[in-house]
């Protein structure tokens, strides 16, 4: 018996996947002891959907929420459990407004990162709401859109202000392309963004917590292909930018699982969409990368449990803003200012020095892991759910040579 047990909720949709992974990990990391010799056992749950009431006490310590983004029944969960019992969120609902791209391209803006031009267009059609006919007759400018898409410069993207999965998103060359995209749009509301063309390479980074990994992205490939193994494709200044980055957009908002995407030409870096607060971590889209993207959740985690880190739903924007309203400072001055508030906020040092101290086996225990029938058989069942037969020995074949070269420079 530990002196203290946490219960971790994980609250899924579709996937099966990462929760085995880490169902088994977190099994496997038995008893941690903390800084005042106090033994710690953390065991996770799958959150089921049933009527709560509003004055039921959660038995989690924190939840990781792959759900809540779509259905609404548990996301009221987690602010119920949020505001009245203190559990530990990745992410919080609260920070769920500020999902949408726009929010997250505004404030980015504001703290001078190199957002590439970006307008939002009005409905294309009608609302349904009896009151719009009325109100957009009132207030709604005619405007010329060919006149406002030169102002952006060809080529270009349309998308929705709040999109995830490529939805609704087309690149756009020309005048017939905007109108046949911006008549498509319907009921949807639209950015267009100047494109970032030629760029040398894609960086898409993943951060839980404190932890981030920067990763060569190719969005041009099918999803088991778009991560390459490369660990030199940015140089160090460049790479320590894209953390910063990633770091500053989750510390602002408040997320700490999610993913960022930018698009660097010779040494500029462009934030393009950093507002995917449900990262997905798939086996199949990860391969290489997912033993350490579950390293991570369970390091973070338990990091969070086990020292009684508080949740945060107050931001401190105006930190942030008062770097980047300081004239006397400059871009990489600004940068380096923002990087101490987000470690300050991840308390990255703490972090550190815990894992060195507490669960300095983790590294050992997750090799072990994957080198194991228990992680194949995963990674079997995965693609045959995933793939249809006449795949499954193709992908199998991808994904265990994926694993087989991280289990050798991890090994
Ligand atoms: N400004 C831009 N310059 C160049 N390419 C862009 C730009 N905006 C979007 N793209 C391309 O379009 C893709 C989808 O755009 P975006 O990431 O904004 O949409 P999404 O719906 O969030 O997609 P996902 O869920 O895959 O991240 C990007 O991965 C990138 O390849
Ligand atoms: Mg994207």
């Amino acid at each position: 018996m530990a002196d203290v047990e946490h219960t971790i909720g994980l609250l899924l949709g579709t996937e099966d996947d990462w929760p085995r992974a880490y169902e088994a990990l977190l099994r496997r990391v038995g008893v941690v002891t903390d800084a005042q010799g106090r033994t710690h056992r953390t065991r996770s749950v799958r959150v089921t959907i049933e009527p709560f009431n509003l004055r039921d006490s959660p038995r989690h310590d924190l939840v990781i929420d792959r759900l809540a983004y779509w259905y609404y029944h548990p996301r009221e969960w987690l602010k119920k459990i949020a505001l009245m019992d203190d559990v530990y969120l990745l992410n919080s609902p609260f920070t769920f407004q500020s999902m949408e791209k726009h929010a997250a391209y505004c404030a980015m803006l504001r703290l001078g990162l190199k957002v590439p031009e970006t307008v939002l267009v009005p409905f294309k059609n009608p609302l349904d709401n009896s009151r719009y006919a009325y109100t957009s007759a009132r207030y709604n400018q005619p405007f010329d859109l060919e006149a406002l898409a030169a102002s952006v410069g060809y080529p270009m993207y349309m998308k929705p202000y709040d999109g995830g999965a490529w939805v609704g998103v087309s690149k756009i060359r020309n005048v017939a392309e905007l109108h046949a995209a911006y008549d498509a749009s319907g009921e949807r509301l639209m950015h267009l963004q100047a494109a970032v063309e030629d760029y040398d390479v894609f960086a898409r980074s993943l951060t839980i917590g404190p932890e981030t990994m920067v990763m060569k992205f190719r969005p041009e490939l099918p999803m088991h292909e778009r991560y390459a193994v490369d660990h030199n494709f940015l140089t160090p200044t460049v790479g320590d930018e894209v953390v910063t980055i990633s770091r500053l957009v989750n510390a602002f908002f408040r997320w700490e699982f999610n993913s960022c995407e930018s698009l660097v030409k010779g040494t500029e870096v462009h934030p393009i969409d950093y507002a995917n607060a449900c990262p997905d971590v798939a086996v199949t889209s990860l391969h290489y990368y997912f033993p350490w993207a579950m390293s991570a959740l369970l390091r973070w985690t338990i990091y969070c449990v086990v020292t009684g880190r508080r949740p945060r739903l107050d931001t401190d924007t105006a930190e942030y803003f008062a770097v980047a309203d300081d004239p006397s400072l400059d871009y990489r001055q600004k940068l380096a200012r923002y990087r101490r508030l987000a470690d300050d906020y991840f308390e990255t040092e703490r972090y550190e020095e815990f894992c060195a101290k507490h669960l300095g086996h983790i590294d050992e225990m997750v090799a072990g892991w994957v080198g194991s029938e228990e992680f194949r058989a995963l990674l079997r069942e995965t693609v045959r759910a995933m793939y249809p037969p006449h795949e499954h020995e193709r992908f199998l074949g991808h994904f265990t040579g994926l694993i087989d070269a991280w289990l050798r420079d991890h090994g």
